[in-house]
């Protein structure tokens, strides 16, 4: 990954420009890296803080070799790599909250995007964007984020070095991406399960349809969070909104 990489100073979105290259034809692992964001979008339609040097707003992009289910499963890698990659490099515990926000002290440090151009049910390739809030300072954040909210630097109380970041990165990712497609889901879900801070508290979940209360206890085969309800039973959630209660 990353042997095509383009960087740029400025651009609304570093999706729709890696969007243009994936319809020209660009390579699996290609990279688009931008110094700011002027509309940088997160899950749910939402704006991403993406401030000039102070953070890693990429998107990277796969093609997945063979016909590939349109379930969480890649998002929820994407979460794996850049926890993993990210701990490699500041030593902060670093938490997945369901599907894939990074947590440090229970506030977000990074958010994944994924969007992907499918056809007669199959990918044609995705759009892995990732934001990470490297060396943002307090006043970076409009006041209402700052309680859920954090940079590495504010965490870590240091500055963070971003192309070894994103190196890190790069290689963790195509690690997990080859582990993928080797052995499946299963082993991406084993450690998926084991940086998770969902598991096992009592959580609502605002899927599309509705809110349901229960204890996540792990990840199906798709990626879909199994919960368990009051009454005992399971029922599987492939998206939604996760509040997290605090006990
Ligand atoms: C989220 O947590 O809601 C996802 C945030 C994803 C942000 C990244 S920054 C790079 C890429 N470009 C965007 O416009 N969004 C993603």
């Amino acid at each position: 990954f990353g042997r095509q990489i383009k960087l740029l100073e400025t651009v609304p979105s570093t999706q729709d420009e890696l969007r243009k290259l994936a319809e020209e034809g660009a390579e699996e692992g290609t990279l688009v890296i931008a110094e700011q964001q002027t509309k940088g979008r997160g899950r749910m339609g939402r704006y991403w803080v993406s401030p000039a040097g102070k953070g890693v707003w990429m998107s990277l992009l796969l093609r997945p070799p063979v016909p590939l289910p349109l379930t969480p499963q890649l998002t929820l890698l994407a979460a794996v790599a850049l926890s993993r990659a990210i701990s490699r490099i500041v030593p902060l515990e670093i938490g997945i909250k369901w599907p894939n926000d990074l947590l440090v002290g229970g506030k977000k440090i990074s958010g994944i995007l994924l969007e992907s151009a499918a056809e007669d049910e199959r990918l044609r390739y995705v759009v892995v964007g990732m934001g990470i809030s490297v060396n943002l300072d307090a006043e970076d954040y409009p006041e209402e984020l700052l309680e859920k909210a954090v940079s590495l630097k504010m965490a870590a109380g240091a500055p963070v070095n971003r192309s070894e970041l994103v190196a890190s990165i790069l290689v963790e990712f195509e690690l997990l991406y080859d582990l993928f497609l080797e052995q499946g889901f299963a082993p991406i879900r084993t450690l998926w399960e084991a940086h998770s801070v969902t598991l096992g508290h009592l959580t609502t979940l605002f899927t599309p349809q509705e809110a349901i209360e229960g204890i996540p206890r792990g990840l199906d085969d798709m990626g879909g969070l199994k919960v368990e309800m009051a009454d005992g039973s399971l029922r599987t959630v492939y998206s939604a909104e996760v509040g997290v209660r605090q006990e």
